[in-house]
């Protein structure tokens, strides 16, 4: 947008009409303050006009609807003179960069806090033990053994931050190698087995058909591994658990269904989040921090597989992944 020296609006670009929602031909010819609402735009083309030197300052316009942030620049234009002829205003928008930020500012304040919780306990727990000379065994040993569950908590956290940050960088690879997925399940049953055994547990595992496809082992046994966790996890004492690999005509199915506590519809979509957990306080008992199933949708998207998920609360709840069969690489 050129402003002259009267301060009238000699020109204004088509972008300037998406900008201030206004059609801004009509301005031509009109003074800036005259024309445009925001008081703190008006206020810095005063100021560059004021000043005759370049200014550079962010700025959000809120239409009620949405806020819009943009990096505005002003400069003065002079003839040979040094006379001013005008200004010069830019407005560059910076609402996506903005909305990076806020997610990058909410995802170090969710990981301090994950972090926080741990570590005050650990902290309490070891001055406790230092402090008070401990006659009883028994008191000393509880306190142990929950300083021990949260370091134990406290290392997963920081294996999953690490985890999901290595699968975010570009150059991350997976290990594609000619895979089968019923044994990747057996592997993935005989790991969980005593979990599910200790909670009195069903839980059955089945594959039927062709189950051969190209993957990364490790990646597709760790998906597998934490929505089976989450399945044992959430289910209570005596309930089902089940993982069906199956073949259908263009897919490889993988299916985790459990007879557990289910989740809200509200949810449903959510549960993918980074740290998002359907009910803090309970998810914590049972030590999740809300990393996992966001892991298992990055791996799954990197192996261009899909994830799809069913609830009913109180009845039990079902993952389904596909893999596509023709998927070869790349
Ligand atoms: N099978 C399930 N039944 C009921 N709720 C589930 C199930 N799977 C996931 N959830 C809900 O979704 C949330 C997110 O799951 P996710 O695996 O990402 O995190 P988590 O289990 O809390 O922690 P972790 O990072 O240790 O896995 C859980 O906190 C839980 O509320
Ligand atoms: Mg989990």
């Amino acid at each position: 947008m050129f402003i002259d020296g009267r301060g009238h609006i000699t020109l204004a670009n088509r972008m300037c009409d998406d900008i201030f929602q206004a059609d801004t031909s009509e301005w031509l010819e009109h003074l800036y303050y005259d024309c445009i609402h925001d008081h703190n735009f008006v206020l810095f083309i005063q100021y560059v006009f004021l000043t005759e030197t370049h200014a550079h300052e962010q700025l959000y316009f809120d239409d009620g609807w949405s806020v819009k942030h943009y990096e505005a620049y002003g400069t003065p234009v002079t003839n040979s003179k040094s006379q001013l002829h005008g200004v010069v205003v830019v407005l560059h928008d910076i609402t996506g960069v903005k909305r990076l930020e806020e997610i990058r500012k909410d995802f170090v304040a969710n990981v301090s806090h994950e972090l926080k919780t741990p570590v005050t306990s650990l902290k309490g727990f070891a001055e406790t033990l230092l402090n008070e000379s401990m006659e009883n065994q028994d008191v000393q040993r509880q306190f142990l053994e929950i300083i021990w569950k949260e370091s134990d908590r406290l290392q997963d956290l920081v294996g999953d931050l690490l985890e999901l940050s290595r699968i975010e960088t570009h150059n991350f690879q997976l290990n594609l190698q000619p895979i089968d997925l019923s044994k990747i399940g057996a592997e993935t049953e005989r790991l969980l087995r005593k979990k599910a055994d200790d909670k009195s547990l069903q839980f059955n595992v089945s594959s039927e058909g062709n189950k051969e496809m190209i993957g990364d082992a490790a990646r597709i046994k760790q998906i597998l591994l934490n929505l089976l966790t989450n399945a044992i996890a959430y289910t209570g004492e005596g309930g089902e658990v089940e993982l069906n690999i199956y073949e259908e005509a263009e897919f490889i199915v993988c299916r985790v269904s459990d007879t557990g506590i289910g989740i809200e519809k509200q949810d449903l979509p959510r549960v993918f989040e980074r740290f998002y957990r359907v009910d803090k306080a309970r998810s914590r008992d049972l030590g999740g921090t809300g990393l996992g199933l966001a892991i298992v949708k990055h791996l799954l998207e990197a192996h261009e597989g899909t994830i799809e998920a069913k609830s009913k609360p109180n009845v039990g709840t079902m993952f389904t992944i596909c893999f596509p069969k023709e998927w070869s690489g790349w």
